[in-house]
């Protein structure tokens, strides 16, 4: 992927160098498989081409973006949608058209109220083990993005509270959990956290325990039994 975006010759391409490792690590699974991502913000759709050019035949590619302009990067393969990111009804007409997603990337308007409105409404639609990717998140430290630190709306705080909603089931105090929250617990095996990039991991709900399992002491052969600490969130 690095060296197709050092010698690409075809249409621009946008991208902090240190995001290549992490969308690499995010889409080799997908190679040469039936799969479909959705990538919010194309401007000249040189990163829409980029994922095609990596991902290779099988590959769906859908773009969604405000500016009609950018419907010209459309080819085979290629599909882009015209609307905001921030309107239930362009989203709604995106999932209804082409989900279920195996990868999200927002590289949208970055403005914290679009990125939490799209996470909120599409979230649902990443495949089971696929992943959504919010990048440029330097911006949720930016008031004219809506964020700042420790903002309420930035989306690294909402993150936090994600985080803090993995470990539900451990945690002691009374708290009253937004339900998307416990959603998101439910179906997100880990979540990733770079410079200015987020990647949420989709996984199935499992029931966690730590189970002991060994020779109980050196001279037994007495096994540890199979317990089961339940974690799981009902
Ligand atoms: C940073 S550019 C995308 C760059 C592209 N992904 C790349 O890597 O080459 C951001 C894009 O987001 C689009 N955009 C801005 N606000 C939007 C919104 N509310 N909904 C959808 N797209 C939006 C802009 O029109 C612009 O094309």
């Amino acid at each position: 992927m690095w060296n197709d975006f050092l010698t690409n010759q075809d249409l621009p391409i946008n991208k902090w160098t240190h995001y290549f490792p992490l969308y690499e690590d995010a889409l080799k699974k997908y190679q040469n498989r039936t799969c479909t991502i959705l990538e919010i913000g194309c401007d000249k759709g040189g990163s829409m081409h980029l994922w095609k050019r990596y991902l290779g035949p099988y590959a769906q590619i859908v773009g969604l973006d405000i500016n009609p302009e950018c419907k010209t990067a459309e080819e085979e393969q290629i599909h882009i949608h015209i609307g905001s990111q921030s309107d239930p009804s362009t989203l709604k007409e995106l999932i209804e058209k082409f989900a279920p997603f195996d990868v999200i990337i927002d590289d949208g308007s970055h403005l914290m109220a679009d990125v939490e409105t799209s996470f909120r409404h599409l979230f649902e639609h990443v495949t089971a083990d696929g992943c959504y990717i919010i990048e440029d998140l330097h911006t949720a430290y930016w008031p004219e993005y809506g964020g700042g630190l420790g903002g309420k709306n930035s989306f690294i705080e909402f993150t936090k509270q994600a985080i803090d909603a993995i470990h539900f089931s451990y945690i002691r105090e009374d708290h009253a959990w937004d339900p998307f929250l416990l959603e998101i617990a439910n179906h997100t095996r880990a979540i990733r956290i770079a410079d200015s990039m987020i990647i949420y991991e989709k996984g199935r709900a499992i029931r966690k325990h730590a189970p002991m399992r060994g020779r109980l002491s050196p001279d037994s052969n007495q096994l540890g039994e199979l317990t089961f600490n339940s974690h799981a969130i009902s």
